[in-house]
Order: C-alpha cells, then structure tokens, then sequence
C-alpha cells in the first residue's frame, strides 16, 4: 500500500494545471449507457475511480477506449448491453457505480446494481434515488445487497414530477439520465444545482435530449425515443483547484492556478479572503492565490452548491489550524466528515468536534507524524497540513487519494514541495478497461 513521506516546510510558488472534474467524468461516462452511439469524453482525469468506472462499462458490455494522444479523452460506446448488471466486487470499490442504474433502467428497462454501502463520511443511503425511480414506473427490490430494478410491460419509464426531499447531487444525476428517455415530461424539483449536474444536462443536450431550467433547482425534461452519440469536454475540478488555492495559502507561498473554473469556486473564493488569503483572477480559467498577509480565524458552513462545498471542508480545516483565532466549522452534508480532525490533532492541532460542529483554535505549530487517510478529502487535508507541519509527515493508504486526484505529488512537487510517494504502488493501469 503506497504512502506520502512529507517533509513539511517549504512554501510553494509556481503554476499548477487543474485537471478535469472526477465528479463530472463519472456520470458523462455513465450516460454514454444511454445511446448505442460512440461519446466522445475530453479533459477526462486520470484517477482511480474513472479506471473502476471503465472497468464497470466494460463488464456491463460497453466498448471503453482511452486514448492515448491526449490521455485525458476516452470514447465510449455502448452499441449493446450484454450484461445489465453493476457487481459488488466494482461497486464497493467506488459508490458512484450507482449512476449505471439510471441509464440502465431508462435504455434497457431493467437493472441489477449492487448498493454501494456506506464510506467513512457517512451511511450514504439510495433511498432517494430508487423512490424517484419507482415514481417513473419502475419496480425496485432489494435482494442480497442488489437493487433489482425492472420496468414492467412496456419497459419503458414514464414520466413523473419528482420532488427530491432532499438534495441529492447523484440522485438528481440518475433521475435526469432516467427521464431523457422515459415516455412524456418529468419535472424535477429540489433539485441538485452542482456544476458537476449542469456539465451532465448539457452533456445530455449535446446528445438530443429535452432538458429546460438547466442550472436551476426545478429541471422539466421531455423524454425522447433515442439519443445520439456526441463530443464533450468535462468541466474543471473545482474541489482540486480548492485544493491547491489552499495548499498555495497555507504554506505562504503563491501559486497560479491554470485551466480551472473560478465560477464555480465562489463560495471557497470569498470564505478564504475573509481569512485574509489573496485570490484573484488572472485571466480565462486562471486564479492566482497568495498567502494571507495576517491569517484569520473565520466561521463556516458546509451547504449545497451554490453553498461552501462539503468537499472542501476538510481542506479549510487545515487551514484555520494556522490562522489566529477561533473557527467553526459546521458539517450540514454528512454525519461523520470530521475523521481528519483527530489525524490533525495528532499533528499539534487544536481541534474539538462535537457532534456536526468542529471548533478550530490558533495558530498552532504542526508537528509530522505518521497519520493514516480515511477518505478522498481527508487525505488531501492531511497532505496540507504536512506541507505547513515542521519535520516530516507519512501519510498512510494514499489510495484513497488516488481515487480523486491526478498525481497530486507531482503536482505538489513542481511548485516546490518536498514529497515523495513510496511502496508497492500497482503498474500504471490504463483508463481505458479494453473491449
Ligand atoms: C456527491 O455524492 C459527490 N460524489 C460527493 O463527492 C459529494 O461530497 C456529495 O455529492 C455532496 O456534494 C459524486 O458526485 C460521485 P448526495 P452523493 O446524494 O451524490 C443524503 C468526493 O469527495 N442522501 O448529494 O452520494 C446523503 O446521505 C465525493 O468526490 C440520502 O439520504 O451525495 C447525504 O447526507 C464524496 N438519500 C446528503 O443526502 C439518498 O438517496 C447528500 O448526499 C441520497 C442522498
């Protein structure tokens, strides 16, 4: 199992290039489900989970080809669906395996896909999802760890106003993949307004569907009998140039961020400047950040876009460990997102969670140590926190970094960081699963 070794430190100035977004990737390859057409993916990151995402098409029968000029675009064809099943041994490696049950019920009337279970940020429930599902005319049971979704008669959905009673970003992505070509008009109300949802209609559109409201919380679709196979470049990772502006700020240094989407930042972009970190934008997809003259303590609360993002929650905890003050963090998404505040605590910290509220008091000097990475985000925290910590930091299980960031250490070390990744890493798999 690979690991970080980190020697803390050192301030990073230089130019970093954002790839595209992780969460906007895996449902435009999950909607190339829904047409026997070939999609044509860009700006596609290299990251672990679109490898498992290729890996799932492929089993369910779709034609997956990465290719290699330039590695970041893959074509997706899924002419026919041998198999309308998502197995566990892929599902639990990666829960957005859920997105294959949209496209799957919406083309072929029918799907058997495992439930992705919970993670360490939360019990991450479907119920949503499959209520939305079984609106549209869908019979759904639950057997042996599968949810077995099934059409009856015509096999093909019919359109419902659904109304989400509570936001779900993946949720909203299913139901929206659903109703492209269920029979009549869906509405859908409450719904997710991420980027990663808007990238998705568009990506629909570019395919033929009927999609009105697209950005906004209420989306009316007109199911169509057949899509077409089209070409789309995926939005920015927004999360990854959170990541950075912070990584630029906590160790005083200041980095330019390239090829990202400030638009979609501006919740992260105003809570940092209340700490005092400097942000502004360069030109076309570029942000330059600088450290704060004088950091400070500020409050936050993780909410749905256009809200602070959950995702970057853990990131401005290491932050505010360094600013003077007091800050509180309330985590309103998930019920237990605050697994890097005891890794940090070890590291000189001074944290006290209670419940969704974490309360950060400082600065205080961070010490390295060896901390362990629980999920995606909190990995990405504790990597912050081992740039600013004096002395060197190991980070165990840096898979789960792998799954969401496209080779952050080199990233990390070409603006002058000092990190090396170390240990029995597997060969270089390509993105593409093969016929
Ligand atoms: C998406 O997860 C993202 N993943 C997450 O990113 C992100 O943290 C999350 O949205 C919130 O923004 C992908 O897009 C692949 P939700 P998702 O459904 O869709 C509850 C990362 O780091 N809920 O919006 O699974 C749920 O428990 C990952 O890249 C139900 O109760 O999140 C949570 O409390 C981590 N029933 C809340 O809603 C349901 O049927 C929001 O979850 C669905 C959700």
């Amino acid at each position: 199992m690979d690991r970080f070794l980190i020697e803390g430190g050192r301030c990073l100035e230089g130019t970093v290039g954002i790839s595209g977004a992780k969460n906007a990737a895996l449902p435009a390859m999950a909607a190339a489900l829904l047409t026997s057409e070939p999609v044509h993916l860009k700006n596609i990151p290299r990251v672990r989970d679109i490898l498992t995402m290729g890996k799932l098409l492929a089993h369910i029968g779709a034609h997956v080809q990465a290719l290699d000029l330039p590695p970041t675009d893959m074509t997706i064809q899924a002419e026919r669906i041998s198999d309308a099943e998502a197995p566990y041994e892929l599902v639990r490696t990666m829960r957005a395996s859920i997105l294959t049950l949209g496209p799957l019920v919406a083309r072929l009337g029918r799907a058997r896909v495992s439930l992705p279970g919970g993670c360490a940020i939360g019990a991450r429930p479907v119920d949503l999802h499959l209520k939305a599902l079984e609106k549209m005319g869908a019979e759904i049971g639950t057997a042996h760890g599968y949810v077995e979704a099934q059409v009856p008669k015509t096999g093909r959905l019919r359109g419902a106003t659904i109304i989400f009673e509570k936001i779900t970003v993946t949720g909203t992505e299913n139901i929206l993949m659903a109703a492209v070509l269920a029979e009549g008009e869906s509405l859908i109300e409450n719904a997710a307004r991420e980027p990663e949802v808007t990238d998705l209609a568009e990506l629909l559109v570019s395919m033929g569907a009927q999609i009105e409201g697209i950005g906004s919380a209420t989306l009316r679709v007109r199911g169509v009998e057949r899509l077409r196979g089209t070409e789309h470049a995926v939005i920015p990772d927004r999360v990854e140039a959170g990541t950075f502006l912070v990584a630029g700020a906590i160790t005083g240094g200041e980095l330019l961020l390239e090829r990202c989407a400030p638009e979609h930042l501006s919740a992260v972009i105003s809570k940092l400047a209340e700490t005092g970190v400097e942000i502004r934008s360069e030109g076309a997809g570029q942000l330059r950040v600088r450290a704060a003259k004088k950091l400070v303590a500020a409050d936050v609360v993780t909410e749905e876009y256009p809200g602070f993002a959950t995702d970057m929650q853990a990131q401005f905890m290491a932050l505010v460990t360094q600013a003077e003050g007091t800050s509180a963090i309330t985590e309103t998404i998930f019920e237990n997102r605050y697994l890097h505040a005891s890794e940090m605590v070890r590291m000189g910290a001074n944290i006290t969670v209670g419940g969704r509220q974490a309360i950060v008091r400082g600065p205080t000097q961070l010490e390295g140590t060896g901390v362990i990475a629980s999920d995606l985000r909190a990995s990405a925290s504790l990597v912050l926190a081992g740039l600013v910590a004096s002395g060197g930091t190991v980070i165990e299980r840096v898979y789960h970094l792998d799954r969401g960031y496209e080779r952050i250490e080199e990233k990390l070390t070409a603006v002058g960081a000092r990190i090396k990744r170390v240990g029995d890493r597997g060969g270089g798999e390509s993105l593409g699963a093969g016929a």
